[in-house]
Order: structure tokens, then C-alpha cells, then sequence
């Protein structure tokens, strides 16, 4: 009996020196500002953002001056011959997200990327013409600017043909990234291309070119982009190049409103990205199925955490690839798959004594019834409205195709489709039925642009880049704050693990995890991948701290920063 007391109380202190830890710890936090913030891969376009705010401009002018200064600033992934998604919240607390997702050109057929004995043709979806899905982005931000505007569209586009005009300093990670993919352009292009030179550290790239096509836009609107001038010379280049777009897919082109995903996590309500991205219906699966577990007690990154996490993402990522795909061609089972219910009944052969092995997983059965090379961006202003937003031209500089006359990459977006059912995409993930390509489908997607509120204020605005591993980047991060009482910045920092069903392995980031931690989690039949691995997301956040300031989360990664007022 006394044994019984002493060790009760041995376990009382050891819980409550977790605890003071959790509260105790002096937290490193990133730049923390009074009013407004904006974080992003470059810190041109977040003093964009920030200048647009200072100006009056609310998040959401704020978001469209940012977008438009990162075609510039950053185009291995800011584009306008990309998409993304926003997710959104009002500073009345009202909700929304945005999908100017590409599109697949209205000749694109389920087979496109296949040889004649249904092998698919290497290459054919991620460099060069045929890769290239209908872009979204000037129609997503002219949408944005006309719910929510409050500066006029000309003056949000001024400061990025500015940019374009007087040039980007190159910095040292963006010299090795134009050097690393050179022999790429000259691959996907029958020309030398602007950024088709040796870069060093400290050049400046000016892009008239680009300046022309913003002041188009500037002065026509959407049209700018998707008719007349611009949209001849994409066309033209591309079908040049053996492409299958046309002028109607151009035309033709809309971004939608969608409902996003919304669910709870302990006091947390999070508010994510709906299909076609995945992201918010995985995240949403991997949070319900560790809310059960006290997961702070196990420790941040400790054997059991990261057992828990993988477990949880393996189970989702196998839905992913069977469920998921663009809502306006399939069903989706929505609420089922995001219920506590049918995520913790996926959950119930886990065993915290032997990992399950992913050939043992397949998608749940629900009766009735989806790299860093993106880029992800977060505002919050002065009012209290938060901004979300994930863009991409998918792999790194998209296809390759640059359209000189215009200035800008295009996407190769049409690799996210599940080109042959059971053939991983460049980022390893499967697909099937659901994610197969039609012609106007939208192909399924991983970012996750998210928005957290806690008792029913403003937490968190969160994203990143990174395909199928932005899901477990932006699931971790909110885990890092939430449970584990990291600052914003602390929680972007810390080193990351990533596990998507197949192929069978635990990725973590080459740095952070210590040897004896990946031989126990060996030892229970965790196949890990350290050595030669990518770093895993590149996460852009805002926390709303207790006292009413922002701290910013800029991951040291990348070249991305905070700026705030
Ligand atoms: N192109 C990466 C993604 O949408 O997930």
C-alpha cells in the first residue's frame, strides 16, 4: 500500500514537472508586432503586404499585393501561371475559402500521360507543355478583390510592377535553386530563357516583361490575363511547344467559393482547406485521431508522439488516395471521413508495440457511397481579418515553360492527377478513380492553407509548402504551439517527421532526431529516412498571443520573414 502511495506520488511530480515545463519554458519568440502582420518566402513581398496595410488596405488587399509581389520576388513558386487556395476569416469571425485551383484543358483524356502498353511516359506530366493545367491565380485574386477589396485593384498591382521593373536582389538560396533547374529550362523551352544564366549571390533580376503583363492586367482586369495579349502569347507558345491549351480553356476559366473544412480539436476549432485539396480533410483525420491520447505528456518529437502521428497520417493518406479528387466530378464522403467515429475505428488495430505496416492498410469502408515548390503566405490586419493562402506552379519553376513575352512560368499541375491508378506522382502519392483526369477537372492537391481559433478567438494562421508533407508540416506546427507551449517561431523551427502511407517509411528532416530515438523507433518496425532527406515543409505562420500581439513564424529554411507594424 505504501509502495502504491509513493508511487502515486512519483507520478504526480513527474506530471507536474511536464506541466511546469510546458508553462515555465522561456519561450525564443520571432518578430512580434502591435497591429499587422504578413509572412511569406520573401521579405519584399511581406514589406508589400505590410505597405498595402499601412496604407488603409485590409488582409485581403494585402494578400493580393503579396501574391503579385512573389511572381516576382519568388518565382520558383509565386505565379500567375499557377493556383492556390485561401482560406479566410472575417474579423466579425465569419469563415470562407477559395479555390483557384488549375484546371485540365478541355482536351486532356484519362490516358494523356500513358504509352501505347499503359506505362506512363516519364516526364510527360511535370516538364514541357503537356504538364501545364489551366491557370487561377489573377481569376482567384480578382474574385478576393471583389468580396473584399477595400483599395482599388490598380494600386494593389503597382508596387509588384515596380518590383519587376527595378529588379530582385538574388540571394544565395535562390542562386543555387536557378542553377540546380537550368539545364531544365533549356529542356522544356526551344529558347533561352531570362533566368537561363550562371546566378550568384547578390545579382539582380529585372523582368520587364512580367512589369508589361501586370500592367495589362492593371488595365483590362482579369481579362489582362486570361484574353487578348497575354492569353495570344500563352497559347501560342505552348501549342508551339506541342501544348493542348487553347484560348476557350482560358476563357473559360473560374475560381470558386468553396465551404472549407471545418472540425474541432480539443478547444481548438480549425478551419482548413476543402477539395480539391486534401489538406483539410487529411489534417482533419489526423487530428481526431489523437485527440484521445494525452500527447503532450509523451513529449515533443519523443518515440511515442511520433508513433501516434504516423500512425494517424498513415491511415489518412490511405483515404486521401482513394477518397479524394475534385468535388465537382466525385462524391465525397465528407462528413464520415472527418467524424471522430470513423477516424477512431481506423485507429483501433494501432498498437504502441509494433507499428501496423501500410500493406495492411487500405482506405476505410464507407458504405454509399487525393515538395516545396508551392509556397504559402499568412496576414493578419490591424481589424482583426486573417488571410491563409497556398500557391503554386506545383514541381520547382512548374513545367520550365516560360512564356518570355510574358514574363512568367507556367504550371505543371497536371501531375497531381492520378495519371495511372497505383503510380506515385513526384511526391510518391497514389491516386485512383477518384483523382483521374477529365477534361475542366480540378486535380487533387495538399495545401493547406488554416486558420485556428481558440474559445472562439483568432489563434493562428498557418501554411506551407512542401506537396504531400505540407499536411503533416501544418498539422505538426499547430501541435507544437498547442500542446507542446512552443512560440510561433520555436514551432516553425523545430525539426519535423513525415509519414504518407506509401511508400512505407518515416521521413524526418536530416537534422533534430537523435540516433538513439530512431533506433527505438526502429526497433518497432518504423523503417526511417534521415540521411540525404529534404527539409520537410516550409511553414509561413501568425499566433495571436495572449496580450493581443502578433509573433510571427518566417521558417529560416527558406529566405521567407516576417513583417509587421
Ligand atoms: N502541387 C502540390 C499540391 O497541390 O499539393
Amino acid at each position: 500500500m505504501k509502495k502504491l502511495f509513493a508511487l502515486c506520488i512519483i507520478s504526480l511530480l513527474v506530471i507536474q514537472c511536464k506541466e511546469s515545463k510546458k508553462n515555465t519554458q522561456k519561450i525564443k519568440r520571432g518578430l512580434v508586432s502591435n497591429n499587422a502582420m504578413v509572412v511569406c518566402a520573401r521579405p519584399e513581398a511581406s514589406a508589400i503586404g505590410i505597405a498595402i496595410m499601412k496604407q488603409g488596405g485590409n488582409a485581403f488587399d494585402a494578400m493580393i499585393a503579396t501574391d503579385l509581389a512573389l511572381c516576382v520576388a519568388y518565382p520558383f513558386a509565386g505565379n500567375i501561371g499557377g493556383g492556390g487556395f485561401m482560406v479566410y476569416r472575417t474579423k466579425e469571425g465569419k469563415t470562407g475559402a477559395l479555390d483557384y485551383r488549375e484546371k485540365a484543358p478541355m482536351a486532356a483524356t484519362k490516358n494523356m500521360y500513358l504509352d501505347k502498353k499503359d506505362n506512363i511516359i516519364k516526364g510527360k506530366s511535370t516538364l514541357g507543355a503537356m504538364a501545364i493545367g489551366i491557370p487561377g491565380t489573377i481569376a482567384g485574386l480578382f474574385k478576393v478583390h471583389k468580396k473584399f477589396g477595400s483599395l482599388p485593384f490598380e494600386k494593389l498591382i503597382q508596387p509588384a510592377i515596380d518590383l519587376a521593373k527595378k529588379g530582385v536582389v538574388v540571394t544565395k538560396k535562390q542562386a543555387e535553386r536557378l542553377n540546380k533547374y537550368k539545364k531544365y529550362f533549356a529542356q522544356a523551352n526551344d529558347h533561352t530563357i531570362l533566368l537561363d544564366k550562371d546566378w550568384q549571390e547578390g545579382d539582380t533580376i529585372k523582368y520587364p516583361n512580367l512589369a508589361k503583363t501586370f500592367m495589362r492586367i492593371k488595365n483590362s482586369g482579369k481579362d489582362g490575363f486570361y484574353k487578348g495579349k497575354t492569353a495570344d502569347m500563352l497559347v501560342s507558345y505552348v501549342q508551339k511547344l506541342g501544348g493542348v491549351i487553347t484560348k476557350k480553356d482560358l476563357e473559360s476559366y473560374n475560381a470558386k467559393w468553396r465551404k472549407p473544412i471545418v472540425f474541432t480539436y480539443k478547444d481548438l476549432k480549425i478551419i482548413s482547406m476543402s477539395p480539391p485539396s486534401s489538406g483539410g480533410i487529411c489534417d482533419a483525420q489526423i487530428f481526431k485521431a489523437i485527440e484521445p491520447y494525452d500527447i503532450a505528456s509523451y513529449g515533443h518529437n519523443s518515440v511515442k508522439a511520433i508513433q501516434l502521428i504516423t500512425e494517424a497520417e498513415r491511415r489518412a493518406f490511405a483515404d486521401r488516395s482513394f477518397f479524394l479528387g475534385d468535388p465537382d466530378f466525385v462524391k465525397i464522403p465528407i462528413d464520415t471521413l472527418i467524424s471522430a467515429k470513423y477516424v477512431q475505428k481506423r485507429m483501433a488495430n494501432f498498437s504502441w508495440d509494433k507499428a501496423t505496416l501500410s500493406a495492411d492498410v487500405t482506405h476505410g469502408n464507407i458504405v454509399g457511397y487525393e515538395s516545396n515548390e508551392t509556397t504559402h503566405y499568412s496576414i493578419v490586419d490591424k481589424f482583426g481579418n486573417a488571410v491563409a493562402v497556398t500557391t503554386t506552379l506545383n514541381g520547382a519553376y512548374g513545367s520550365k515553360v516560360y512564356v518570355s513575352d510574358g514574363g512568367f512560368f507556367l504550371n505543371n499541375e497536371m501531375d497531381d492527377f492520378s495519371a495511372k491508378p497505383g503510380t506515385p506522382n513526384m511526391f510518391g502519392l497514389l491516386g485512383a478513380e477518384a483523382n483521374s483526369i477529365k477534361p475542366e477537372k480540378r486535380m487533387l492537391s495538399s495545401m493547406t492553407p488554416t486558420i485556428v481559433e481558440k474559445k472562439g478567438v483568432l489563434f493562428m494562421v498557418v501554411g506551407s509548402p512542401g506537396g504531400s508533407t505540407i499536411i503533416t508540416s501544418v498539422m505538426q506546427t499547430i501541435l507544437n504551439v498547442y500542446e507542446f507551449g512552443f512560440g510561433m517561431q520555436e514551432a516553425v523551427d523545430a525539426p519535423r517527421f513525415h509519414h504518407q502511407w506509401l511508400p512505407d517509411v518515416v521521413v524526418l528532416e536530416p537534422t533534430g532526431f537523435d540516433s538513439i530515438l530512431v533506433k527505438k523507433l526502429e526497433a518497432k518496425g518504423y523503417p526511417i529516412k534521415q540521411n540525404k532527406t529534404r527539409i520537410i515543409g516550409k511553414v509561413d505562420a501568425i499566433l495571436l498571443l495572449p496580450d493581443g500581439r502578433l509573433e510571427g513564424g518566417a521558417d529560416y529554411r527558406g529566405d521567407d520573414e516576417a513583417v509587421g507594424f
